[in-house]
């Protein structure tokens, strides 16, 4: 398989979901990215089961679920139920990282950790054998259109080399601040899957520009 580009619904346009929507099931998109923001672990709100409802009936590629939420334990079951085929929780927002991970499995979903940019990849390394995924938080969560954090490049390399040295299947996720003139260097560094939200849905042809993304890529390996 092909690098996977992931539009963040975050930055669609939600008066014409319907339309951005069948834009992303048309493109050369791998997943939908659904940011799901409480108000507590970040400032900012942002949808919730309503919006997960119609891309569950309306989005034909999978939905790669990043919370944004404290004690994400309380929602795994509704996600499941919501059609999450990958659930993203964050390690600062874990005390039981290890049941959390099991739980989300068991329930039938891929297992993501997100890392916050303060936050190293090695505090993973009890835990990167049970995760599906790692996202890379490339820039402080919360908000669509913020500026790329550079550390991110030695983070995922980090990551990739945890990954290589535990044995781990975990695929590498990067989100925030993608853009054209970071995603091949991004991909280089070990990057599986690239999300855009303002990058995609700013462009004059959102369609084109997830081509022109995914056409900056390596092709790499991923099988999440
Ligand atoms: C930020 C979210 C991101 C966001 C990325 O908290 O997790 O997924 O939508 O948006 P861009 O690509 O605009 O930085
Ligand atoms: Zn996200």
């Amino acid at each position: 398989m092909s690098a996977i580009i992931a539009p963040s619904v975050l930055s669609a346009d939600f008066g014409n979901l319907q339309r951005d929507i069948e834009m992303i099931n048309n493109s050369q998109a791998g997943w939908f990215h659904v940011d799901i923001m409480d108000g507590v672990f970040v400032p900012n709100m942002s949808f919730g089961f309503p919006v997960m409802k119609v891309l569950k009936e309306q989005a034909t590629k999978p939905l790669d679920v990043h919370l944004m939420i404290v004690d994400p334990d309380r929602y795994i079951q509704r996600f499941a139920e919501h059609g999450a085929h990958v659930l993203t929780v964050h390690y600062e927002a874990c005390t039981h990282l290890h049941r959390t991970l099991a739980e989300i499995r068991k329930q039938g979903m891929k297992a993501g950790v997100a890392l916050n940019p303060h936050t190293p990849a090695a505090l993973l390394q009890d835990i990167i054998a049970d995760c599906d995924l790692v996202l890379v938080m490339s820039v402080n969560p919360g908000f669509g259109g913020q500026k790329f954090i550079e550390n991110t490049y030695q983070k995922i390399s980090d990551v990739k080399n945890l990954i290589l040295q535990k044995n781990s299947q975990a695929v590498i996720e990067v989100d925030g601040g993608v853009a054209m003139d970071n995603a091949a260097r991004l991909a280089a560094c070990g990057a599986d899957v690239l999300v855009a939200g303002n990058t995609v849905f700013s462009a004059a042809n959102p369609s084109a520009m997830i081509t022109d993304l995914r056409n900056s890529i390596e092709t790499v390996n991923v099988s999440v």
